[in-house]
């Protein structure tokens, strides 16, 4: 029987994992089907549960339901504990529900595909959100000389340092605290969205230093444009997209998929 997978939403419709999933199983020959699903605002639990009922074996979770999805599982991952989010759902065969989160580690291999080196780099991260918090551990798993962490909300940049201040180099604070020069910068503020720039000193990049937003789009972001103006190499968040969906493939079916082709595909249809 076809093993069946999703991708849970809502809204949904926009997803690009359903792409990205059938072009990794029809690469590494595997018989599966995924779908998107549009789970209620106020039932995730539900929704999970009747997927696997109808024989459904994984799932990716998005916005809004990754602390839905964290809550439900019976067992976590380290990287998901810390994170306080699950974006991979696997159903044991035991019945239980096992929950991980690839995003972080989706963002180190994008840069790493870039040619960033994170080891002893200065790091600013821009945003302390949910996605912030899902890409911490394996930014600092990375040995990065220092890391930044800035927000338009001081505090929350300040508790997610404390958080994580046994893994490393780590402090948070305001966008007026942030003093350059910086070798690698990430956004992960959902300001792009609103076509907004967090107020950054024009200073902020070092020699040869790299720019990455975790959205992405036809175009680049405002982030982007800035840094590229200020002389940075830039790169968008659609890597990491294809990234993290290799690594819930991984978990699921014991295969990685070339991502590159992927990736390629995806950047055409955009
Ligand atoms: P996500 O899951 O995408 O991280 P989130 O948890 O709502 O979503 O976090 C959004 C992040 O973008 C926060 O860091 C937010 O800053 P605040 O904590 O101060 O709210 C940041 N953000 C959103 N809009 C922004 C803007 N226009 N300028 C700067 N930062 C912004």
């Amino acid at each position: 029987m076809t093993d069946r997978y999703c991708v849970f939403g809502h809204p949904v419709g926009h997803s690009k994992s359903p792409g990205i999933h059938v072009a990794f199983a029809t690469q590494t020959g595997q018989d599966i089907d995924y779908t998107a699903i549009e789970a209620p605002l106020d039932d995730f639990p539900g929704a999970w549960r009747a997927f696997t009922a109808a024989g459904g074996c994984g799932a990716n979770v998005t916005v809004p339901f990754k602390e839905d999805a964290f809550r439900l599982c019976d067992v976590l991952s380290p990287r998901a504990q810390r994170a306080g989010a699950v974006n991979t759902l696997v159903l044991g065969k035991d019945g239980q529900t096992w929950g991980d989160t690839t995003d972080g580690v989706g963002l180190v291999r994008d840069l790493k595909h870039h040619g960033v080196a994170l080891a002893g780099s200065r790091v600013l991260v821009l945003g302390a959100g949910g996605a912030v918090r899902g890409i911490l551990e394996p930014l600092l798993v990375e040995g990065p000389e220092q890391l930044m962490v800035a927000n338009r909300t001081p505090a929350k940049a300040e508790a997610l340092a404390a958080d994580f201040a046994d893994l490393g180099a780590i402090h948070g604070g305001g966008f007026e605290a942030v003093a350059g020069p910086f070798d690698v910068v990430i956004n992960g503020t959902s300001a792009s969205l609103a076509g907004d720039l967090p107020p950054l000193p024009d200073d902020l990049f070092a020699e040869g230093a790299s720019a990455y937003d975790m959205m992405y789009g036809a175009e680049p972001t405002v982030f982007l444009r800035w840094a590229s103006a200020r002389g940075a190499r830039c790169t968008d968040g659609l890597g990491m997209l294809v990234e993290q969906a290799a690594e819930s493939f991984f978990l699921w079916r014991n295969r990685r998929p070339d991502t590159a082709p992927v990736l390629e595909a995806l950047r055409k249809s955009l």
